[in-house]
């Protein structure tokens, strides 16, 4: 057994060596095998509306333009200039009709295509020593979108994003299907913080346990009157081939009812009515509970929650928000959060502007959910990489026996695809992982090169 079978059969009974959340020799394994191979969300349409619209994203150290060309198609570009490298496009965000190289002015549509190559005639001959009409900027391997999501894959054997995504899609309806008009996207805020990308994952899976614990002075203030600890472990952890996360029980009540008390308007709950299948109502009108964090495998996350927004400490006026976010690695110790505010696009004006408000106050660069998370993993990053971390395997069997058994059983009447418990547990950190290993257990093939103009 190699060191690494090794490594990947203690994460699959849920002992977690600890090294893993800082190890340079795993991130390099983790860039082919993990990043090389899943489907990477890179863009939401809403951010890319009209034509020439365009965004820069990375997976990993691949920087790609997403953009809409004039004919209304979305593609992703890899933004590295056919001639001798260099970034086409140095700006974020924008419009333009055509990408200029800064280096010697190769000049790009925005469909990709190569369109103006100075000195064409004299330097290369014209189309005999080079033939600039067949040229684009490489397109992403695949890409593929899901509700107004467009995700890219640097393997262009993978398979289809909604076969990816699985009974995930049933869950991420919740955040981005509110009604026909789909969500819009406000950001992303970026930063980085010293941590290894899986913990955030992780943490938005399943992790209901830290709420009350590492969250303890947002309900103190009176921000927040769900995580409390007793509250917190009448949810429900969900999981489903790809992705899953964490709930919290709701009084009872209707859909409708249900869905006011975590503060949504009539308007807004009779889409959700006509847009949600009869079962994604069920898990909030029969089940009784409401989705919160979530995480697709491996670095996309949600959240869903509903603070207070009125002043005094007695009103229980609460207001919902989405928030969208990417754990983008830099390093096995670092890594670029990019962090979305996400609402249904067909809410109303004050409605958005409110939740937006909400959102900024719980999460967000200035966040306070956001600053109590991450100390915890900067710290756990910075601890992981010293030696005494490789004699350490963490236990991730919360949830679990001895003999494998639950500690409490499945939730039988759950309405969802997937499994579901109530209370506490690391059944989705163990799922987070178990697909991890997967991915590191096979190697990838070795991919197709472009040769640029090639005799
Ligand atoms: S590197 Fe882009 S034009 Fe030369
Ligand atoms: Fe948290």
């Amino acid at each position: 057994m190699t060191d690494l079978d090794r490594l990947l059969a203690d994460v699959r009974r849920g002992m977690i060596p600890a090294h893993v959340y800082n190890d340079d020799e795993l991130f390099r394994l983790e860039r082919d095998r993990v990043f090389g191979r899943s489907w990477m969300f890179v863009a939401h349409e809403s951010e890319v509306p009209h034509p020439g619209d365009y965004v820069v994203r990375r997976v990993l150290d691949d920087s790609f333009i997403v953009a809409r060309d004039e004919g209304g198609t979305v593609r992703a570009m890899f933004n590295m200039c056919l001639h001798r490298g260099m970034q086409v496009c140095r700006a974020e965000l924008g419009n333009a009709s055509h990408f200029r190289c800064p280096y010697h002015g190769w000049t790009y549509r925005n469909d990709g295509r190569l369109t103006g190559l100075p000195f064409h005639r004299e330097a290369y001959g014209g189309e005999d020593g080079f033939r600039r009409h067949e040229q684009t900027l490489l397109p992403a391997p695949a890409l593929d979108s899901y509700r107004g999501m467009i995700f890219i894959n640097l393997d262009p054997n993978a398979p289809p994003l909604r076969d990816y995504l699985g009974d995930f899609a049933f869950y991420l309806d919740f955040y981005t299907n509110q009604s026909s008009a789909g969500i819009e996207l406000v950001g992303p805020q970026r930063w980085r913080v010293k941590a290894n990308w899986k913990i955030g994952a992780e943490n938005f899976a399943g992790d209901s346990y830290h709420t009350p614990q590492t969250h303890t002075s947002v309900v103190e203030i009176g921000l927040f009157r769900e995580p409390k600890a007793a509250k917190r472990k009448e949810g429900a952890l969900y999981w489903a081939q790809r992705g899953g996360g964490t709930t919290y029980k709701l009084p009872p009540g209707t859909f409708e009812e249900r869905l006011r008390y975590v503060g949504y308007p009539d308007e807004m709950i009779e889409r959700m009515r006509g847009s949600w299948s009869s079962a994604q109502q069920r898990v909030i009108g029969e089940n009784g509970f409401m989705i919160s964090a979530a995480s697709l495998f491996p670095n996309l996350s949600f959240v869903h929650n509903w603070p207070k927004v009125a002043n005094g400490s007695d009103s229980d006026t609460v207001l919902p928000f989405i928030s969208i976010r990417q754990w983008q690695p830099i390093s096995a110790d670092e890594t670029e959060v990019l962090s979305w505010f996400a609402v249904d696009a067909a809410a109303p004006a004050e409605f958005k502007k409110l939740s937006y408000k909400a959102y900024l106050m719980c999460f967000g660069s200035t966040g306070m959910f956001e600053q109590d998370d991450v100390e915890n993993w900067v710290s756990i990053t910075s601890t992981a990489a010293g030696s005494m971390a490789r004699r350490l395997l963490l236990n991730n069997r919360m949830g679990l026996l001895h003999d494998d058994k639950p500690v409490t059983p499945p939730l039988a009447h759950w309405v969802g695809p997937g499994t579901a418990y109530v209370g506490y547990g690391e059944y989705n950190q163990r799922a987070m992982l178990a697909l991890w290993a997967d991915c590191l257990a096979q190697p990838v093939a070795e991919a197709a090169r472009t040769e640029l103009g090639a005799p």
